[in-house]
C-alpha cells in the first residue's frame, strides 16, 4: 500500500470532500497517513474564502516543495477552493505541484494519479456544474471517525453577495439526488455514527432545480427521520428569508432533528446589507430570528459576521453588536473583511477600510459574541438535558467525557468511562464562555 497525507482546510463542504478524496484513493491502493514525512503522495485540500486561508495553503506546500527538490519521491496534489479558481497558474507559482483538481472534478481522482503516476502534470479544473451522484454512489466514502457524518446535499451557491468568492469555486447550486443522501445517510449509520448533518452554503434551497417542486428539504429530513436507528439531524446552513414555515414546523414535528438552526446575518445594518446584496434587512432578519424562537422551544441560533466590509461606517459597525444582543445570538463566527478577487466589493477599493480599524472592531465584535454566548449559556443552568458524547480525555489530571445537547450547547462533564457515542442525560451544574458543565444523572 502506499501512504496518501491530505491536509483539509476551509469548511465542512471541504472535510466531505477529503472524505470522499480519500475513499477513491483507498480502493486504489493508497491507505491514509496522519504524518506528511510518511507520505507517497501529497495533498492539499484549500480553502479561498479569506486571503490568509489561501496564504497559508502556499506556504504549507512550500516545506513539501523543498521535500521533493532535495530528491524525496513523492508527489503533490493541489486540490480545492483556490485549485478551482486558479487552475494552471498554481503550476507557475508552485513548480513542484504535479496536479491540480477543483471542486468540481474531484470524482477524476483515481484517473489523474494514474497520469501524474506516468510523469504527466494534469490540471482538472473545468467548470461541470453537476453532482456526479452516479459517481458518488460508486465509492465508498473514508469518514473521520467522529459521532457526526456530514453529508453534502446541495452544492455551489447562485447569492453572489458581494464578498464571497465561493459562487466562483463552488459553482451554480444543484441538489444532490434524495436517494443518494439517503444511502450515505444509512451507511453512515450502520457504521455507528449517532448524528447526520445535512451541508449546503444554504439549505433550504434544497430541491428548487428538481422538476418535482414538492420535494424540499423539510420533506428530506422527513425522509432521513424516517431511517431506523436512535440518532440525531442537523443542517447547516440557513439563508435568512429561506426558512420557510413549513421547514420550521418539520423541525419541530420531527424527533431527530435538533433545535438548531445556522442563520449567518453578516451584518445589523441595513444599509450594509444592501450592498452586500443580502436579500433582507434588519427588520425582517429580526422578524425571522422571532419566528423560529416562539416556533422553536430551547433553540440555539448561531450567525456569521463579517467587520469591514467596504464602506462600514462606525455607526453602521454599531448596528452589528447590537445585533447580537437584541437577537440573543447564541454564538457567532465572526471575520475581517477580505477582498476577493472577481467579487464585487473587491472593486471597491475607495471604500476599503484599513487594516488597523478592521482589526479593532473584529476584537469588539469578538467580545460581543463571547458575551453573548456566556448569556446564552446562563439559561441552562440547573436544567436536565440529554447530551450525545464526542470525546473523552484527561484533562488536568480528571476525566472527562465531552458532547452536545440537542441544541448544540458543548458540555464537559467528569467520567472515569469513556462513553464516546452514547447519549446521556445530565444536569447542568455550571458554566464557562463556550461550555456547560454537568454531572451524569
Ligand atoms: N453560505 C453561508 C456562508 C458560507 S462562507 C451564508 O450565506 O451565510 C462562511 C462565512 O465566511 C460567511 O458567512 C462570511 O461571514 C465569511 N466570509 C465570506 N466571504 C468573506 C470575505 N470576503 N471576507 C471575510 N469573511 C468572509
Ligand atoms: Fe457566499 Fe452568500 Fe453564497 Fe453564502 S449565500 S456562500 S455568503 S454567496
Ligand atoms: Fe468552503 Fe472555503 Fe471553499 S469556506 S466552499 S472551502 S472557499
Amino acid at each position: 500500500m502506499k501512504k496518501v497525507f491530505i491536509e483539509t482546510m476551509g469548511c465542512q463542504m471541504n472535510k466531505s470532500d477529503t472524505e470522499r478524496m480519500l475513499g477513491m484513493l483507498s480502493n486504489f491502493g493508497y491507505e491514509e497517513t496522519k504524518e506528511p514525512k510518511k507520505a507517497d503522495l501529497l495533498m492539499i485540500n484549500t480553502c479561498s474564502i479569506r486571503q490568509l486561508s489561501e496564504d497559508k495553503a502556499f506556504s504549507m506546500i512550500g516545506t513539501w516543495g523543498k521535500w521533493k527538490e532535495e530528491g524525496k519521491d513523492i508527489k503533490i496534489g493541489f486540490c480545492g477552493c483556490v485549485a478551482q479558481q486558479k487552475a494552471e497558474t498554481i503550476f507557475k507559482r508552485a513548480r513542484y505541484v504535479d496536479f491540480v483538481l477543483g471542486t468540481h472534478k474531484i470524482y477524476s481522482l483515481p484517473d489523474i494519479i494514474k497520469r501524474v503516476n506516468n510523469g504527466e502534470k494534469v490540471c482538472e479544473c473545468e467548470e461541470t456544474n453537476t453532482t456526479e451522484d452516479d459517481k458518488a454512489s460508486e465509492y465508498k466514502i473514508n469518514r473521520v471517525k467522529s459521532v457526526n457524518a456530514w453529508i453534502p446535499i446541495t452544492e455551489g451557491c447562485n447569492n453572489f453577495c458581494t464578498y464571497c468568492i465561493v459562487p466562483y469555486t463552488r459553482g451554480r447550486e444543484r441538489s444532490r439526488q434524495p436517494e443518494v443522501i439517503l444511502k450515505e445517510a444509512k451507511d453512515a449509520l450502520s457504521q455507528g455514527f449517532k448524528e447526520i448533518t445535512l451541508l449546503g452554503q444554504n439549505v433550504d434551497s434544497y430541491g428548487k432545480d428538481f422538476k418535482d417542486k414538492n420535494y424540499r428539504l423539510a420533506q428530506l429530513l422527513q425522509d432521513v427521520n424516517n431511517l431506523e436507528g436512535n440518532f440525531r439531524i442537523r443542517f447547516v446552513t440557513s439563508y435568512p428569508t429561506d426558512i420557510t414555515d413549513e421547514l420550521i414546523e418539520t423541525v419541530v414535528k420531527l424527533d431527530k432533528v435538533c433545535e438548531y438552526f445556522h442563520i449567518p446575518m453578516q451584518s445589523g445594518s441595513s444599509e450594509v446589507l444592501k450592498k452586500m446584496n443580502r436579500r433582507y434587512d434588519r427588520e425582517t432578519y429580526a422578524k425571522i430570528v422571532e419566528k423560529v424562537r416562539k416556533m422553536v422551544p430551547d433553540v440555539t441560533i448561531t450567525s456569521d459576521f463579517i467587520a469591514g466590509f467596504p464602506g462600514e461606517t462606525e455607526e453602521q459597525f454599531e448596528e452589528t453588536l447590537t445585533a447580537i444582543d437584541e437577537f440573543e445570538l447564541d454564538y457567532s463566527n465572526t471575520a475581517a473583511y477580505s477582498p476577493r478577487e472577481k467579487t464585487v466589493a473587491a472593486k471597491w477599493v475607495d471604500k476599503y477600510i484599513d487594516e488597523d480599524t478592521k482589526t479593532e472592531r473584529l476584537a469588539r465584535l469578538n467580545e460581543k459574541v463571547r458575551e453573548n454566548c456566556l448569556k446564552s449559556n446562563q439559561k441552562f443552568v440547573g436544567r436536565e438535558m440529554e447530551v450525545l458524547i464526542e470525546n473523552f480525555e484527561n484533562h488536568k489530571g480528571q476525566n472527562i467525557i465531552t458532547g452536545r445537547t440537542r441544541n448544540n450547547k458543548i458540555v464537559h462533564i467528569p467520567c472515569n468511562k469513556d462513553l464516546t457515542g452514547e447519549f446521556v442525560n445530565v444536569k447542568i451544574t455550571g458554566l464557562k464562555t463556550w461550555y456547560l458543565k454537568g454531572e451524569l444523572i
